[in-house]
């Protein structure tokens, strides 16, 4: 409805906007104004203002500004009209009469969404019948309580074509509505129409305000297609701007001010279920500019789920073009990567909801996708082809839409080409072509191999114990195979969590005088990895953790990738340089790994030690790996 000047105006004037945002802002008096910590950023100084004489509010420290409505919008996800209604009725203001051309077509609507809910109502009743009881176990071996299927409105379409017509035309409705609802199907050829939803499980879509609008049905019979059978478009039913689970989510998103976007529906489901009530999902479609301005009133960065297998980071890549135009102050989004082949469904099923906050909690900014992005099979070993790196990232930028935000973008790709394209003193004579690349990620990384990783966490952590501080975590989640390296690093937090504080010396003294001096000697006399820069104690702060962190990240991706390298291994068998060259890539692609995964695998240090054999033989009989590469584009 469109709500005239001086109606808005009579609002506003009537509700300071101190006192609505005040329940959600604790506000002090400062002058004229008001002020407070914005709810819009983390902030220890308030930089939130509130002007009741100009009827605005304005942060500094994101530039949001706006009035009574807009502070509902942007803090509770309610639509302007939403906001309204929800504010006349506080300032005692009765909505205006629409017009009659208005209602006449709120009333179709109405007749429509009166003939969805009817359907929905049939098809949950349906589902506790004797015809849906081989539904009704497929949820429950699925592992959906019926808790989760009353709240859901699961429910179930028969077989027959003709049910849920029936019922429809019983209850009143025209074959018109029901068609225009998108519940029948009319053939070309003229026959009869019939149900859309037959031995179905059917799941409701709901729109913000919890009615149903179209329906999603699973298909029971797995010979039958589509999987997934979806209400069409329809006048209250608009797939480019659906969010499925938008109305439930609401409220858990804004308490946690995070929210979880996953694919599918059982996701959903599954999700709410086990505890993330802050869920909502995109169903399988392209991540549309109008999703994205959903997804951004719920949380400021939704947190998107991807499958970590191929598809999954194709999908990924394909979501940074999409957003990039889309960015504004203050929202973005994060990548998150769950374990190869599992969805979100079957992650909190088989591995508990813990696995998924794990996931979760690693997500990825969006400025480390599209570096990493930009950064994957690419050599960046000459000056021609670190030029070509850049120049691809300031391609990307330009993608973006806010000024603000592409300046920022610009700054941090400056900042960290610079630190990438800094020589290294500590780097030695000849390297391995990844050497380089791998910084790319943010460390000086020799050729990866779980070995290699905890050796190189536990030889940072000994260097610099406060590291446990910030990722006590991270550490604790890590599985090591190798079992004296185990208790070794097993040893060493231990220490480090009862020496509160304890320094370098001291842990280095009580390693030496335990049964792991051994093993840390020959680590420090042997290991590679010793001899990284940001080992060594005098390496800044800033820079110890940023390498610390890519490195963990990059060692819960090592399964998957270890299977890339071993095709690259097999390559090498004859040491042909073509077959070199593709081997350099695969190497280089591991490097710059971005998604993440559990380490699980079996076997991937006896293929670290063998790769790195592989890498030992094939310098020494070709010489130095930069010596003759082309670049090598092929994707
Ligand atoms: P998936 O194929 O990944 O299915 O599709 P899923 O969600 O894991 O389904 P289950 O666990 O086998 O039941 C992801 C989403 O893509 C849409 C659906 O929204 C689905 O949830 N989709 C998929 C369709 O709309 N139609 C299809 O035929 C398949
Ligand atoms: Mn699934």
């Amino acid at each position: 409805m469109k709500f005239s000047d001086s109606f808005l105006d009579e609002i506003r004037a009537r509700l300071p906007v101190s006192q609505i945002v005040s329940r959600r802002v604790p506000l002090k008096r400062a002058g004229r104004e008001w002020k407070g910590l914005s709810p819009f950023n983390k902030e220890k100084t308030p930089s939130f203002t509130v002007n009741d004489q100009k009827g605005f509010y304005h942060c500094f420290s994101s530039g949001k500004h706006g009035d009574v409505f807009t502070f509902l919008m942007e803090t509770e996800g309610l639509s302007f009209p939403e906001a309204v209604e929800r504010l006349a009725g506080e300032a005692g203001l009765e909505l205006p009469k629409p017009d009659p051309q208005f209602e006449r077509v709120a009333k179709e609507r109405l007749g429509l969404l009166d003939a969805l809910e009817a359907a929905a109502q049939l098809f949950e009743d349906e589902l506790m019948t004797r015809e849906g009881r081989d539904a009704l176990l497929y949820a429950e071996r699925r592992g959906l309580t019926p808790q989760t299927l009353k709240e859901f409105r699961i429910g179930f379409a028969p077989q027959s074509r003709d049910t849920l017509k029936g019922a429809l035309l019983k209850k009143g409705f025209t074959e018109a509505q029901a068609l225009e609802a998108g519940l029948l199907i009319k053939p070309d050829d003229g026959r009869a129409t019939y149900d859309r939803f037959r031995n179905r499980l059917t799941i409701p879509i709901l729109d913000a305000k919890s009615r149903v609008i179209a329906f999603g049905a699973r298909a029971l019979d797995p010979a039958s297609e589509p999987k997934y059978l979806n209400s069409p478009e329809t006048r209250l039913f608009d797939k480019g701007s659906m969010v499925f689970n938008f109305a439930r989510a609401r409220k858990a998103a804004f308490d946690k001010g995070e929210l979880i976007v996953v694919e599918g529906y059982m996701d959903v489901i599954a999700l709410h279920q086990a505890g993330f009530t802050n869920t909502v999902a995109t169903l399988g479609t392209a991540f549309t500019e109008r999703q994205m301005e959903q997804l951004w009133l719920l949380a400021p960065e939704p947190i998107i789920c991807f499958d970590g297998d191929n598809a999954g980071e194709a999908a990924a890549a394909r979501a940074i073009d999409r957003m990039l135009p889309n960015l504004r102050e203050g929202h973005s989004f994060r990548f998150a990567f769950l374990p190869h082949g599992s969805d979100p469904d079957d992650l909190v099923r088989t591995k508990g909801a813990g696995a998924l906050a794990e996931c979760l909690a690693a997500a990825r900014p969006l400025i480390d996708m599209v570096w990493l992005r930009e950064l994957r099979g690419h050599a960046i070993d000459t000056p021609e082809r670190r030029a070509a790196f850049e120049e691809r990232l300031e391609r990307l930028l330009a993608e973006i839409g806010n000024a603000r935000v592409k300046d920022h973008y610009r700054r941090e790709v400056k900042s960290r080409l610079f630190s990438l394209w800094r020589p290294k003193g500590a780097r030695g004579g000849k390297q391995p072509a990844n050497a380089a690349s791998s910084q790319g990620a943010g460390g000086a990384t020799p050729v990866p191999s779980s070995y290699g990783f905890a050796t190189t966490i536990t030889l940072a952590l000994i260097n610099h114990p406060w590291l446990l501080d910030r990722f006590a975590e991270e550490v604790a989640s890590l599985e090591i195979r190798d079992k004296p390296l185990a208790a070794l690093l097993g040893f060493v937090t231990r220490t480090i969590f009862e020496g509160d504080g304890i320094t370098r010396e001291r842990l280095i003294e009580a390693v030496e005088a335990s049964s792991h001096g051994k093993l840390l000697a020959k680590l420090a006399r042997e290991s590679a990895f010793a001899r990284l820069a940001f080992l060594q104690p005098e390496s800044p702060e800033a820079e110890v953790e940023e390498h610390f962190a890519d490195l963990i990240f990059r060692w819960r991706a090592l399964p998957s990738l270890n299977r890339e390298l071993q095709e690259g291994a097999e390559l090498l068998s004859d040491g042909s340089d073509a077959e070199f060259e593709q081997f350099a890539e695969l190497q280089q692609q591991v490097a710059s790994a971005g998604s993440q995964h559990a380490s699980d695998d079996a076997g991937d240090r006896e293929f670290g030690e063998k790769f790195k054999e592989k890498i030992a033989q094939v310098t020494r009989d070709k010489g130095s790996w930069q010596k003759g590469r082309r670049p090598d584009h092929r994707r």
